[in-house]
């Protein structure tokens, strides 16, 4: 069946002094409209790179990038790898928008809120001035601001950091894109804060059936929005399934050692958090082998150094639960102990 956003096979390279970055590594996934899709990895992995090709947002000129996303809109898809960069301009801020994690960069100190809202919306709509400024009001308080009729006038240093990455969802969403992708919008912020702006994100979607792709290096704060989630590593996935399996029934070592680095509840004060050693793989000149070889503590468990002589391909160990690596289910389920009823 498919998917408003399918993307497949996508790489991005940069070429740099140092040799060839691949910052984002033969990456597929899709999301459909209602629907949200978490993009899970640590800095570095390659999380927003590849977002930013689907948005166009990379410099064509300086960048590699290889594969397809295709926007399967009602009239006809559009690959936006491929299109001209003059159709996908157009797409963006319209049918696919994204919020990134600091809005105060994002947002232009000079102007108020208002204005930049009611600008992105007479980008691709016919109003005067006083309209687009109704439609920055309505924004706003769809985003929960209050005496949001006083507050559009407002400049974004007058904003708290929870209600500026309000005011970005407001600029991203006045146009009703099918699509948004939301890069770390909540990290800046404090926990209780990070809570209501993902419940935020999770009611627009609601009411106006949007795709969503969240990215975030934080697996925990996944739980309770996304519906799938890939799990990137070095540029690559190396495991993605429907939120309960990899909470549940993950199988991939990286995804089992972020799962073991969550904060639990029950387990508050007398758990030590488990970090994972090591550092994330250098993306020029890959080794050969497992990317996650070199901080795997399962290494000695698959025969004949396999994960340090060969990379392990993307498969299916469950329906619909894929994941890069040698060990067998059962294997890794005895290992981690993970094969918990959900
Ligand atoms: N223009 C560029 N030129 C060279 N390397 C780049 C460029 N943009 C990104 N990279 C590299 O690509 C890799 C992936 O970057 P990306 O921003 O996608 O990581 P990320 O997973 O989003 O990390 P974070 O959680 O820190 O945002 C990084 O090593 C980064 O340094
Ligand atoms: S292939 Fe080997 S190194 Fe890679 S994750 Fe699996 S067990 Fe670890
Ligand atoms: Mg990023």
């Amino acid at each position: 069946m498919t998917k408003f956003l399918e993307v497949k096979n996508l790489s991005v390279s940069f070429p740099t002094e140092d040799g060839l970055v691949k910052a984002s590594n033969d990456v597929s996934y899709s999301v459909d409209l209602g629907k949200t899709l978490a993009i899970v990895g640590e800095s570095g992995s390659g999380k927003s790179v590849s977002n930013l090709a689907i948005m166009g947002l990379h410099n064509r000129a300086t960048t590699q990038i290889s594969g397809s996303a295709f926007l399967n809109l009602d009239e006809s898809p559009i690959d936006v790898i491929s299109a001209p960069e003059e159709t996908v301009r157009r797409l963006r801020g319209k049918v696919m928008s994204m919020i990134f994690q600091d809005p105060m960069s994002a947002l232009h100190p000079y102007f108020s809120v208002g204005n930049q809202i009611a600008e992105a919306w007479s980008l691709y709509n016919e109003g005067s001035k006083r309209d687009g400024m109704k439609r920055a009001t309505e924004m706003l308080d769809l985003v929960g601001i209050p005496s949001a009729a006083d507050r559009v006038k407002d400049f974004p240093h007058q904003f708290s950091g929870g209600m500026r990455q309000r005011v970005m969802i407001a600029m991203a969403l006045v146009n009703n894109p099918k699509l948004l992708i939301a890069d770390e919008p909540t990290t800046a912020l404090d926990v209780t804060v990070q809570s209501q702006i993902l419940k935020l994100i999770q009611e627009i979607q609601k009411e106006f059936n949007m795709a969503v792709i969240l990215i975030t290096h934080d697996l925990g704060v996944v739980a309770e929005v996304a519906d799938n989630v890939c799990v990137m590593y070095g540029g690559k996935i190396v495991e993605t399934s429907a939120i309960d399996e990899i909470f549940y029934r993950s199988q991939h070592p990286y995804t089992t050692a972020l799962l073991e680095s969550i904060p639990r509840v029950d387990q508050f004060g007398s758990h030590r958090l488990k970090a994972i050693s090591g550092q994330p793989p250098s993306l020029i000149g890959l080794p050969k082998g497992c990317s996650f070889a070199p901080r795997c503590q399962f290494v000695s468990h698959v025969s004949g150094n396999r994960c340090t002589t060969e990379d392990p391909e993307l498969t299916e160990k469950a329906k619909d639960h894929f994941a890069r690596c040698f060990l067998s289910t059962e294997q890794i389920h005895s290992l981690t102990g993970r094969n918990v009823k959900a």
